[in-house]
């Protein structure tokens, strides 16, 4: 159709048929399961609205969606048909490792080459929009969805953003593409302590220079949704937020797309204390300029007397009409309502080869070596190897936001061990529990908790000591610990990020028995590991690595891959210690170079003011040695460019990956700027011995920020260019800024 059709389209609709486009209910208004995560609640929606309904969330299968979407054209008077948005955030059935993962290959090509195939099979099974890229940036690891971020960078987070939505969105072909949604506008990723849903605050200087970018990118990489977070704003909800919806999003970013709350998030503005009634609450999310309201009755039951009260003007809610049926007329359902929807596509494409490889590709690039005493790492064939852990033999590899992952294809450590070694070298146990108890994690839609297995003090007993049997056998012990999948996630937040009492209590018992020890670790979020690295050889953080995990890991740890992955998001000593990131400010008294006695300056009595594991960080099996540090000239000026280049060599026998990482600090500002941040990487392949010179370009683009005056500009000065392997470990050259 074309805009005019459109256009005329809407002005055949009633106005109950133009809000029902602005109202999204779950599957089971339409008798079909659907995946239920916010709290549930009794609508008070009536059938004659559920009938007219714009969009359905999270039901998937191409035979149920199929059914609706056919009940639903059957009865409908002007055949526009549904809206099928879900949640596929790192996978339909395949599932990839979690985003926070996938930020550690620092390879948004792969990342977006993942999206490409997850809305192939999501397409298959009857998906439209799905309700991802997730780009808050992140920086309290207590927070449960550090997950589903890319981390704590702006930058880093504002180019995943961009290759996430290309992934999903591609040139929008039916059956190959989803509409893409970024979430969750705005900041949601700097809740108080850490806590889900609490308040954020922070200055206008701070949200415009380092949570919005990332959304900024999504949109201008052209994402059709956008969805309105939990969160306050400068004490004004997001989805009753006015100026960040409209001021920021519509006028200043130029959004035309739609704009959805998330779960119940209209309806929650009367807890938040800014609605007193549902007609209150919708009043001011349509003000706000709020398209579909995500499953509550508020826009159901509250648009038309709002209407016929002039609350709300006919104009501002067929801009919002016209919107969604813009979106829907874009993706082609007009012409097939369907759009690839096939129970034998969905069948061929879920899992398959194809998907599965790139799955395995993705986990190996998103594991970060973290440590690696003595070259424990790579492990031999010759050796006798014991795997011991809850994670040893458990297919819960796929973490919180797999809402659609087939758990029966996750292939677990020990089947991908039992691939390649026979039992003279493998022998596997569980050892321990996850936790000491599973009260208090609450239900999560899908994901179930599993019984548990040692259930007795004697099946306890039991398993220490077949632990420690295999211990005394083997070579080398690899613990495999970490998380229980509903410790991370939404609503997920903890205050003590250490591994489980009950595993680390068992490994202090093991321990002594082994002769070399690697933990891995499976979890969603950075975990404190002060005390326990020093008790282990090796540490391999795998996060939660999706369906071919089990393969993956083991491909390291024998060696016959090299470990690429680098962390974005800081690994605190203490918890104590966070929010912690690698780009704050430097304060009047830096612990490091303060005049003041040490008293005096900047830091913890307790503890160091650094990560235990900084932004950047990770190992390879090979050795680089980075050096000649040189910047084409020492004087930028608007208009022109300089170059830096560094050479990096691998100066071991091993080819391997370096994630060759620039940052840049304006070391005088109108207003303090942070002591560096990053403005460039690359990921580049050197063979054994190889040599290699890494450019990067410095343009005035660069050094923008905003400024006293709230201009976003370059200002003159001294900067310093870092260039080395992580955050903490790099060269350093200089230049100095001037405008002509
Ligand atoms: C989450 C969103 C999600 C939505 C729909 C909410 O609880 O915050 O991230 O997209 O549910 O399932
Ligand atoms: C303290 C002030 C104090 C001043 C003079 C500073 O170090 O922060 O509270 O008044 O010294 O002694």
């Amino acid at each position: 159709m074309d805009e005019k059709q459109l256009l005329n389209l809407m002005n055949t609709l009633s106005v109950e048929e133009k809000i029902g486009q602005l109202v999204q209910l779950s599957g089971d208004f339409f008798n079909e399961g659907a995946m239920a995560v916010g709290p549930v609640q009794k609508l008070g929606i009536n059938q004659g609205m559920v009938q007219l309904t714009g969009s359905v969330l999270n039901v998937l299968g191409a035979d149920k969606v199929i059914k609706i979407q056919s009940d639903y054209l059957e009865k409908s008077r002007h055949k526009i048909p549904l809206l099928f948005m879900a949640d596929i955030i790192y996978g339909y059935k395949t599932v990839f490792p979690i985003p926070l993962a996938l930020g550690s290959s620092w390879n948004p090509d792969m990342v977006n080459l993942c999206n490409q195939t997850t809305a192939k099979e999501a397409c298959a099974a009857g998906a439209h929009v799905t309700f991802a890229p997730m780009v808050d940036v992140v920086r309290d690891a207590r927070w449960g969805r550090c997950m589903e971020s890319t981390g704590e960078d702006t930058y880093l987070n504002s180019v995943f953003a961009k290759a996430m939505v290309e992934g999903f969105q591609g040139d929008f072909t039916p059956g190959e593409s989803l509409a893409s949604c970024v979430k969750h506008f705005a900041a949601y990723g700097a809740p108080e302590g850490g806590r889900d849903y609490n308040t954020v605050d922070m200055s206008e200087r701070r949200l415009r220079e380092e949570y919005l970018p990332p959304y900024k990118a999504a949109v201008d990489a052209g994402c059709e949704l956008v969805m309105t977070s939990f969160n306050t704003v400068d004490e004004i909800p997001a989805t009753a937020n006015q100026w960040l919806m409209d001021e920021v999003l519509r006028k200043e970013w130029g959004f035309d797309g739609i704009l959805i709350t998330d779960y119940a998030a209209i309806a929650e503005l009367i807890a938040h204390g800014v609605a007193e009634s549902d007609k209150d609450a919708a009043r001011l999310a349509m003000e706000a300029g709020v398209d579909i309201d995500m499953k509550t009755s508020c826009y159901a039951n509250q648009l038309k007397p709002l209407l016929e009260e002039g609350e709300i003007s006919l104009k501002k809610l067929d801009e919002a009409v016209l919107r969604v049926l813009k979106l829907k007329n874009k993706l082609g359902l007009f012409e097939d309502p369907f759009r690839g929807a096939s129970v034998a596509r969905e069948k061929k494409l879920s899992n398959c080869a194809e998907s599965k490889s790139l799955s395995r590709q993705a986990a190996t690039q998103s594991l970060v070596l973290l440590q690696n005493l003595n070259d424990t790492l790579p492990l031999t064939k010759e050796w006798k190897i014991a795997l011991i852990g809850p994670y040893a033999n458990n297919q819960d590899l796929n973490g919180l936001w797999a809402v659609y992952g087939d758990k029966s294809q996750v292939v677990t450590l020990k089947t991908a061990f039992e691939e390649i070694l026979n039992p003279d070298h493998f022998q596997f146990t569980q050892g321990c529990e996850l936790l000491d108890s599973y009260e208090g994690l609450g239900d999560f839609g899908f994901f179930t908790k599993e019984e548990t297995l040692l259930n007795t003090d004697e099946d306890k007993k039991r398993e220490l000591n077949k632990a420690i049997e295999l211990a005394k056998w083997a070579d080398v012990v690899i613990f495999a610990m970490g998380e229980h999948t509903l410790q991370s996630g939404e609503a997920g937040s903890r205050t003590d990020l250490n591994l489980p009492a009950i595993q680390t209590a068992f490994m202090e018992q093991v321990l002594p028995w082994v002769k070399k020890s690697i933990l891995l670790l499976f979890n969603g979020r950075p975990l404190v590991l002060t005390d326990i690295k020093d008790k282990v050889d090796a540490i391999l953080e795998c996060w939660f690595p999706g369906t071919e995990g089990g393969h993956a890991i083991v491909d390291l740890l024998m060696g016959y891959a090299n470990p690429s992955g680098r962390l974005t998001m800081s690994f605190p000593c203490a918890v104590g210690q966070v929010p912690i990131y690698y780009n704050g400010f430097n304060t009047g008294r830096p612990q490091k170079t303060s005049t003041h006695s040490v008293r005096f300056t900047s830091r913890y009595l307790d503890c160091p003011n650094e990560p235990l594991y900084p932004f950047g960080y990770g190992l390879s099996y090979h050795t680089a040695e980075y050096s000649n540090l040189k910047i084409s000239n020492s004087v930028l000026r608007s208009g022109e460019q300089v170059e830096v280049e560094i050479e990096v060599h691998n100066s071991s026998e091993i080819s391997g990956d370096e994630v060759v990482q620039f940052y840049i600090r304006d070391k005088v500002g109108s207003v303090v700027r942070p002591v560096k941040e990053l403005r460039g990487f690359q990921k580049i392949h050197l063979k054994a011995g190889e040599k290699r010179k890494v450019i990067f370009t410095i343009t005035e683009d660069l050094l923008r920020f905003h400024t006293r005056d709230m201009k976003f500009e370059a200002e003159e000065g001294d900067f310093e260019i870092y260039i080395g392997k992580n955050s903490e470990d790099y060269l350093v050259t200089n230049f100095l800024f001037e405008k002509k």
